[in-house]
């Protein structure tokens, strides 16, 4: 069923089938042995202990036998990985991949970008994978395929996907409170779908048109909503909900104090998080976002916070 998912999915499962047959048959076979031997030489049967001699010939077997085994199941796992280490086909689609805490995005080579893997189908692609912050993993399972995403580093993976349909992609390395988050699909299509998909831009022309909307698009292809909620509920940092124009208490530099969350506080948090700390939450969980983000970024992302909250609707209703 899941047998060529990806040109790697085929050698992979048989080196996992030959490792798993022969760990199966010994689990049984030794397990089996134990049991028998436990009722065939207990100490009522067998009341004087009997002194055996070596035989060359049986050390012979039992050396023999296992190297091969154990030869025979590298041999299986090193023809499955090779093909992975490989230089991806000339072709191959390039995707720039970014895992941090704790969300994912990818970038396509026309400037596209997404939280979900969108790819056609049987096409190579590679995946340029960084992190800007902790180690991450990226894991298709469906694909066989999991490799370390490293910061300071770029690490490639490529694979091919063969069928359509939806297949998890998650991180593999916990990487901090929620690692769990860090679960989105592959969603792969067939080359006519990816090219509608692929050159279509009408999300960012309706996000341009509603207010707020282009603000929530940038937080999250920049992962915020992983921490901050929308709906009020308490993660990492504080909800976005009803944030705007309301007073909150913060620690600066160890004193607490009462600031109004206006523009200058908000770039302040995206620029230097860890200055003015809301009380209740943690120190050092947020990186900066100083050049990832532009003012113009954040004038949008304020846009999109001000729709959420009801000084600003007070505001217009006025
Ligand atoms: Cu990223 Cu776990």
């Amino acid at each position: 069923m899941y047998s060529n998912l990806s040109n790697f999915s085929e050698d992979i499962n048989t080196s996992f089938i030959v490792i798993f047959s022969v760990i199966s048959f010994f689990l049984i076979a030794i397990t089996a042995t134990i049991i028998l031997f436990l009722f065939k030489y207990r100490q009522k049967k067998n009341p004087e202990p009997t002194q055996i001699e070596g035989s060359v010939l049986l050390e012979i077997i039992w050396t023999i036998i296992p190297l091969g085994l154990v030869i025979g199941m590298f041999y299986y796992g090193w023809m499955a990985w090779i093909p992975m280490l490989s230089d991806a086909p000339k072709d191959a689609i390039e995707v720039k991949t970014t895992a941090r805490m704790w969300s994912w995005l990818f970038e396509y080579e026309n400037g596209k970008k997404t939280d979900t893997l969108y790819l056609p189908e049987g096409k190579p692609v590679e995946l340029q994978m960084t992190s800007p912050d902790v180690l991450h993993s990226l894991y298709i399972p469906a694909y066989r395929i999991k490799r370390d995403i490293v910061p300071g580093r770029v690490t490639n993976i490529w694979f091919e996907p063969r069928k359509t349909g939806e297949y998890d992609l998650f991180c593999a390395e916990y990487c901090g409170l929620q690692h769990s988050y860090m679960i989105t699909e592959v969603k792969v299509l067939t080359q006519e779908e990816f090219d509608k998909w692929y050159i279509d831009t009408t999300a960012v022309t309706k996000a341009a048109a509603t207010p707020g909307a282009e603000g929530l698009q940038i937080l999250r292809m920049n992962g915020c909503i992983a921490c901050h909620s929308l709906d009020g509920s308490k993660l990492v940092g504080p909800s976005y909900k009803g944030i705007w124009g309301h007073e909150a208490e913060v620690e600066t530099k160890g004193q607490k104090r009462t600031i109004l969350v206006d523009e200058a506080y908000v770039i302040n948090s995206i620029y230097n998080p860890d200055e003015d700390i809301v009380v209740g939450f943690s120190k050092g969980l947020m990186r900066s976002y100083k050049g990832e983000l532009t003012d113009e970024d954040i004038e949008k992302i304020i846009a999109y916070l001000k729709t959420l909250s009801d000084k600003h609707e007070e505001e217009s209703n006025e």
